[in-house]
């Protein structure tokens, strides 16, 4: 979360200081240009050495988390063109100083978290990353030959058994423009020799492990020498220990250090009487951009927090409070002027636990551009206080971010934003909101994050047609249909990722739609009618969908130009069929697919399956076989209508099943194993009936929320449960229940003509449906299974012929299983 939020951080800094420093955050892995056939991940593989026989064009490789002691002379000879080097957690003692002699392109290398007993000497001139942080060495000097790291930009060095600095140890380092220093262990030194840090001449970020307490003369020295090196960006983490107590004021060379601009102190306990130390030297210096990550408050002043100056301002242009950990239970007192800080333009308070936010600060901070509240405790009435009165209200605000609170009226956020006349974003994630009403946002906010907040598929009536950015992550949208997007004419970026959409319908069209985020669904293929309408889409990310391996995704596969998607191939796995469940979709055999060949190969499986079953026939349960493929055929062409239909229609369950109590074994040991083992969701009569609802209502909530109503039919069930459904049919009559959707299983067989005569529906839909017969024979059960679930399966919108074939040859094996005594060679 920490380096999260630093990065962030970073970012920011870049924008406002309109600096172009690299990014310094990264793990460096994009320093080095590789594909996937040049990158090998071999970490946590119980790893003794270098394994040989690794690729001679190798560029990445990450062996972390193995237990190699030594790196040889010889262990990476071979590997010439090794860009990237991760040994971390390998408990290394020894690198050999000849071992990169093999690698002389090596950019990035990390070997922090092991036990090397001295800095390795080596000479590397194209590093760019080292990190030797977590390590064992005893002392900080730096090796002769870092010298000739001529493009090194950062160095992370930092061990628990290293305990002094001495003036020399950077030596080496002195004619290198090595920009960024991330430095120490976390534990205290016994000494730090003045003039060590100053030898960093070019140093510009300094972020600073180390705890001081008791003298600060030897934090004050360092101080002194970050002067002389013009680093602009200074970090100290965990600097004062937890039980130190701090007199004196050790900061006092803040004021006259001219270079930082930038200071940020984590991980440490902040008494309020040092605090009013410290800030009266910030408000000094010429610091513009201060933070605290995740500190102790105490107050140990009896009034709290309290700061009397002059009418002078500070310096400041960005203040973070990023996780305050109050110490006493209560709420702090700040007496504070906040006209000192009205230059403020960034101000971030997060993890405070604030629940309402001061009157004056919404008036007071004239410049401010981005207010960050997210992760507090604000309710709608705590950030608009209604006691409060504003002369203005954040006159240049232009992002504004309420995430993680608790909030809860759209419609009163709505209305109050309409006094942020400048505000251009509005963060309103993780939250609680409801959809309360419709109240008209105002014109100049273009960005709307309403992601993780229960909100359902009518909330884009809720949203401005002005909108550029929608965020919909996680909101509980089940489908998306052309009226909800078409009033959003300029919308370029939607995030609807996390929903349980099923399908992206063919009609849908944003011409002004550049991203779209739709990974994490229920998508099960992707076709080019339901992408033709985003005629300027550049982002597609669809990954982590449950996707079906068959010719409906033969297009997205191979004819749709990869460089939309940036999670291709990793997050796209085949989830059914389920011979196929677990690959990666980009393996799909495409061959089969032309529809020429899938003519010719749905053809010849026909023959043979007829072939074959007419075998069977001769054998014995032919007819029983030949049922099987009438129901399977009669299926695939119904599922292939009511495709169509279901586009706008979402499902909670796959099926309702009907049953009379006496069955229950079967069901329960039978049938509810096989589906729900395998990803089909059921409800089911008695267990999910609500308690207390009236049985019809009950059935109509199962019946209506299922894709399908499965009867288990038995004569207990006709004698026992049937009746209700007589009865939800007849009252339904006007609603014209889809007869397409319910499937019979025949438990027992049960002659037509026996059925009572009252039951005339039961009787003419025996007649016209298909029905499932259970049979006792195993191995005929597992294609009474596969015919049960491909009727669950929902529908979509390929070939019938395609789709029989594919049926009948994943059926094949079962059948010819069957049919292995007979003396037949195909
Ligand atoms: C080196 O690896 C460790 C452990 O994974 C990681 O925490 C650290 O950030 C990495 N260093 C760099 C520079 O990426
Ligand atoms: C480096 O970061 C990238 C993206 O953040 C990630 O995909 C990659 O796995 C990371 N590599 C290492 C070695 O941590
Ligand atoms: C590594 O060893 C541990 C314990 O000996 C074992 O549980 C684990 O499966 C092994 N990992 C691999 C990748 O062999
Ligand atoms: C340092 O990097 C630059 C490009 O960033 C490259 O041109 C130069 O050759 C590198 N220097 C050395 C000593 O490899
Ligand atoms: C750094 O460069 C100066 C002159 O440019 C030279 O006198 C000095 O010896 C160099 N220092 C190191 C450690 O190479
Ligand atoms: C903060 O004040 C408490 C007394 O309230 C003291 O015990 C503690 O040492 C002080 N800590 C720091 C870091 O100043
Ligand atoms: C902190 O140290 C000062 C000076 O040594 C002492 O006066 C003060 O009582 C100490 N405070 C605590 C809480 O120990
Ligand atoms: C920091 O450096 C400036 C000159 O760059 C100097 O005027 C100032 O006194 C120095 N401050 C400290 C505390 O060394
Ligand atoms: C927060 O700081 C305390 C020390 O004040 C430290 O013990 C704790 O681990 C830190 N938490 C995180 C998440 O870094
Ligand atoms: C706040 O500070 C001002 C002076 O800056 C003082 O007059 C006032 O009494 C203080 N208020 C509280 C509640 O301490
Ligand atoms: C501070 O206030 C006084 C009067 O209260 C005024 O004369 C002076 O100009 C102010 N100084 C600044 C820097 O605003
Ligand atoms: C895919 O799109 C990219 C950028 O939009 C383009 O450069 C590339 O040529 C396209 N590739 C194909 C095969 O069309």
């Amino acid at each position: 979360v920490l380096t999260t939020w630093w990065l962030n951080f970073e970012l920011k800094l870049s924008c406002l200081l309109q600096k172009t420093l690299a990014n310094y955050y990264e793990n460096g892995s994009n320093r080095c240009v590789y594909t996937r056939q040049q990158m090998q991940d071999r970490s946590y593989q119980n790893l003794t050495e270098v394994p040989s026989g690794l690729p001679s064009d190798l560029k990445y490789l990450d062996m972390s988390h193995n237990s190699i002691p030594k790196l040889g002379e010889a262990a990476l000879s071979g590997l010439a063109q090794l860009c990237f080097l991760k040994m971390t957690h390998c408990g290394l003692e020894e690198i050999s100083p000849s071992v990169f002699n093999h690698t002389p392109v090596l950019k990035v290398l990390n070997v922090s978290h092991n036990y090397l007993k001295v800095i390795p000497d080596f000479s590397l001139k194209q590093l760019i990353i080292l990190d030797l942080a977590h390590n064992l060495y005893d002392s900080y000097q730096i090796p002769e030959s870092y010298q000739d790291l001529q493009n090194l930009t950062r160095l992370y060095l930092g061990s628990t058994a290293a305990l002094s600095v001495n003036s020399n140890d950077f030596n080496p380092l002195t004619n290198l423009s090595l920009p960024h220093l991330e430095f120490g262990a976390g534990i205290q030194w016994q000494k730090y020799e003045t003039g060590a840090f100053a030898k960093l001449k070019s140093l510009q970020k300094l972020s600073l492990h180390a705890s001081f307490c008791d003298d600060f003369r030897m934090f004050d020295a360092v101080l002194r020498d970050v002067n002389k090196t013009g680093t602009t960006s200074l970090r100290l983490i965990t600097v004062f220990p937890d039980n130190c107590n701090i007199t004196g004021n050790p900061f006092k060379s803040l004021r006259t250090m001219t270079s930082i601009q930038s200071l940020t102190i984590e991980n440490t306990w902040i008494n309020s009487s040092f605090m009013e130390v410290f800030l009266k030297n910030l408000w000094l210096s010429s610091v513009t951009d201060l933070s605290f990550v995740n500190m102790t408050y105490n107050e140990d002043t009896p009034d709290g927090f309290q700061f009397r100056t002059i009418n002078h301002t500070f310096s400041l242009r960005s203040v973070t409070f990023d996780g305050i950990n109050h110490y006493q239970y209560k709420y702090p007192t700040f007496n504070m002027s906040f006209d000192l800080i009205s230059n403020l333009e960034y101000l971030k308070f997060s993890g405070s636990g604030m629940n309402i936010l001061p009157c004056k600060l919404i008036s007071v901070l004239p410049s401010l551009e981005t207010l960050d509240l997210s992760d507090n405790l604000l309710i709608d009435t705590g950030f608009w206080w209604p006691g409060c009165s504003y002369t203005s209200v954040f006159p240049k605000l232009k992002h504004l971010s309420l995430s993680k609170n608790r909030f809860q009226s759209l419609l009163f956020i709505a209305q109050q934003t309409h006094q942020m006349k400048t505000l251009k974003s509005l963060d309103l994630s993780f939250n609680s909101l409801k959809l309360d009403g419709v109240h008209p946002w105002p014109e100049q906010l273009k960005e709307l994050n309403l992601g993780n907040n229960n909100l359902g598929n009518g909330v884009f009536k809720y949203l401005s047609s002005n909108f550029e950015r929608i965020d919909l992550s996680k909101t509980g949208i089940t489908t998306i249909t052309q009226d909800d997007l078409s009033p959003f004419t300029r919308l370029t970026d939607l995030y609807l990722s996390s929903n349980q959409i099923q399908v992206i319908p063919a009609s849908l069209k944003a011409p002004a739609l550049v991203s779209l985020y739709i990974d994490q669904n229920a998508i099960t293929s992707i076709s080019k009618e339901a992408l033709s309408g985003f005629t300027s889409l550049q982002i597609l990310k669809a990954g982590n969908n449950p996707f079906t391996c068959s010719c409906d995704s033969f297009w997205f596969v191979t004819h749709l130009n990869k460089s939309l998607l940036p999670d291709w191939p990793l997050q796209y796995i085949c989830s059914t069929p389920p011979s196929y469940a677990g690959l990666s979709l980009s393996g799909l055999n495409e061959l089969s697919c032309e529809t020429w060949l899938q003519a010719t190969v749905a053809l010849s499986v026909i023959v043979v399956i007829s072939g074959i079953t007419g075998l069977v026939f001769y054998k014995c349960d032919g007819v029983w076989y030949t049922k099987m493929l009438w129901v399977w055929i009669r299926v695939k062409r119904r599922g292939q209508k009511r495709s169509h239909m279901l586009q706008n229609v979402s499902f909670t369950y796959h099926a309702f099943i009907s049953y009379s109590h006496h069955d229950a074994d079967w069901v329960d040991n039978q049938l509810v194993p096989s589906l729900e083992g395998t990803g089909f969701s059921l409800c089911i009569h008695e267990r999910d009936f609500v308690p207390g609802d009236w049985i019809i209502d009950n059935i109509i909530n199962c019946v209506e929320s299922s894709y399908k109503t499965v009867f288990v039919l038995s004569e207990h069930f006709v004698q026992s449960e049937w009746c209700n459904y007589e009865l939800f049919f007849a009252q339904h009559r006007a609603i014209s229940v889809q007869q397409d959707s319910l499937v019979f299983i025949l438990l027992e067989p049960i002659p037509t003509n026996s059925l009572p005569k009252k039951f005339l529906r039961l009787r003419s839909l025996l007649r016209q449906q298909t029905y499932l017969e259970w049979p006792k024979d195993e191995r005929k059960q597992q294609i009474f299974w596969a015919s049960l679930k491909s009727m669950l399966q929902m529908g979509n919108k390929s070939m019938v012929l395609k789709d029989v074939a594919l049926a009948i040859s994943d059926m094949a094996p079962l059948i010819t299983n069957s049919a292995e005594e007979l003396p037949v060679e195909l």
